[in-house]
């Protein structure tokens, strides 16, 4: 062992006590109520950073949430990486199904089960920890650093493009280093080279103008529920395929040669299948599991509702229902664009009798990077290092908004270096993070800055 991995072995509690710390703080971005613990944990971030040896640490302002800016530029000739998290989480409702409380964080089996356990705390604290290990080590880092950690991910990353326009000189960089993906097994490291987009969309439709007795009225007037049924069935086919006018127009086709690479992976798409609890493995016709999570594009029903959900009967006909509709978009889709198309078809497709309104959330643009730039060759190796293998290059069908805005903002290679597990919960109750993922994760992340500075 070097002796980076020796101090990282004999530090692992109080590096992973530095990370339940930041676990306890409810930065929920999305709700109102939690907004000061999302600067509070900001501001325990900045001072963390500052305690661990990094040279500045601030809290920047934005209209939402802050961002948190730091950096260490002691290696004057090596490379600068700009380091790209998350601190805030998405709320952990239902809080009736967590095992433990989401924001006491508890040890179990090997895991560390809190809300932001994986997504994406306990991702951004590998860094920390691998940044403690060369500041003990050799009171240095390989690299100089520029950490972004941001407060609003989870709800679309709507002022983050504000705060890189504006500091984009300070930002200058030669790569982008990102954990907040995951890895295709326990003991498989992977590294990321696209993730999809986002297109998200609400539709509301109206009957009568209040609710009415289904027998009374019922046959007479059209029940908005069953129309908002015919809506959402018409927008896949029997093949699994979107419907929408013009919506794989700018789908760039899989080349042949990246979908047997896709299909080479070592991926356990039946544990995967189990994984999700659902009865058997369901999607577009034509294409492997793995490349219907990850490289073709989809439509989900977030959520729906309409009349009386409550216990027993109650003989209504209801004046709105109501669905969240997410589309997954890949290259070169774009979300105002397909939000156009999408608009156009469901009013098409509205019945008689009922108004349908379309509304548009956020979106996110897709993200695409070349596997063989050197900097991904550096992660190659630092995964190598750690994980005695050679990582996996896999796609991801999650969305990070950023990762395109840095693309077209600072012209930047990224890495996407991540250890989430596909029962780590994310968004979910009981979600956790492997010690296996965080002290490899660690160790890995240590290393890169080693590859990054050999070039
Ligand atoms: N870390 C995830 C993104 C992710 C998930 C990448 C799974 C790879 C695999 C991130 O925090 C996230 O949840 N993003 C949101 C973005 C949305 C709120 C704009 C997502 O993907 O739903
Ligand atoms: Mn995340
Ligand atoms: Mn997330």
């Amino acid at each position: 062992m070097d002796a980076l991995a020796t101090y990282l072995e004999q530090h692992r509690d109080e590096h992973l006590a530095a990370l339940v710390d930041v676990l306890r703080i409810p930065s929920v971005s999305a709700q109102p109520a939690h907004a000061a613990d999302v600067r509070r944990c900001a501001e325990h971030l900045a001072s963390h950073l500052r305690e661990i040896g990094l040279s500045h640490a601030e809290v920047v302002d934005t209209p939402g949430h802050p961002v948190v800016y730091a950096e260490w530029l002691g290696a004057p000739g090596a490379p600068t990486m700009l380091l790209y998290g998350h601190y805030d989480v998405q709320p952990p409702e239902p809080l009736e199904l967590w095992r433990t409380p989401p924001f006491e964080p508890t040890l179990r089996d090997g895991k560390i089960c809190a809300r932001g356990a994986c997504d994406d705390k306990g991702q951004v604290f590998m860094h920390v920890s691998a940044m403690r290990a060369h500041f003990a080590v050799s009171g240095r880092l390989p690299v100089n650093v520029k950490l972004v950690i941001e407060g609003e991910e989870e709800v679309g990353s709507e002022h983050l493009e504000g705060f890189l326009r504006v500091w984009k000189e300070r930002l200058a960089a030669d790569v982008i280093v990102v954990s907040d993906t995951g890895m295709l097994g326990p003991d498989q490291p992977s590294l990321c080279y696209a993730l999809r987009g986002l297109c998200y969309a609400e539709i509301e439709v109206t009957g009568p103008a209040r609710d009415l007795h289904s027998g009374e009225f019922g046959g007479a007037v059209a029940n908005p529920a069953l129309a908002l049924a015919h809506v959402l069935d018409a927008l896949k086919d029997a093949d699994g395929r979107i419907t929408v006018p013009g919506f794989y127009d700018a789908v760039r086709p899989l080349p042949a040669a990246e979908r047997s690479a896709l299909a080479a992976l070592p991926f356990d798409e039946a544990g995967f299948i189990r994984e999700s609890g659902a009865p058997e493995a369901v999607g577009e016709t034509g294409y492997s599991t793995m490349e219907r999570v990850s490289a073709r594009p989809t439509l989900d029903v977030n959520g729906m509702w309409s009349g009386y959900t409550g216990p027993g009967a109650k003989t209504v006909l209801p004046s709105v229902a109501a669905a969240k509709v997410s589309m997954r978009l890949v290259p070169d889709q774009r979300p105002e664009a397909v939000y156009a198309a999408f608009e156009k078809h469901v009013r098409s497709l509205a019945p008689r009798g009922v108004a349908v309104k379309v509304s548009y959330h956020h979106g996110a643009d897709p993200f695409l990077t070349e596997p063989s730039h050197p900097a991904m060759q550096a992660a190659i190796r630092a995964l190598a290092r750690s994980w005695s293998k050679p990582p996996a290059l896999i796609r991801e069908g999650g969305s990070i908004p950023v990762m395109a805005t840095f693309q077209k903002v600072l012209g930047l290679p990224s890495i996407l270096m991540g250890f989430g597990l596909h029962d780590d919960q994310v968004h979910a109750p009981n979600e956790k993070f492997s010690l296996t993922s965080f002290h490899g994760g660690t160790t890995s992340c240590a290393y890169l800055y080693e590859e990054l500075a050999r070039g």
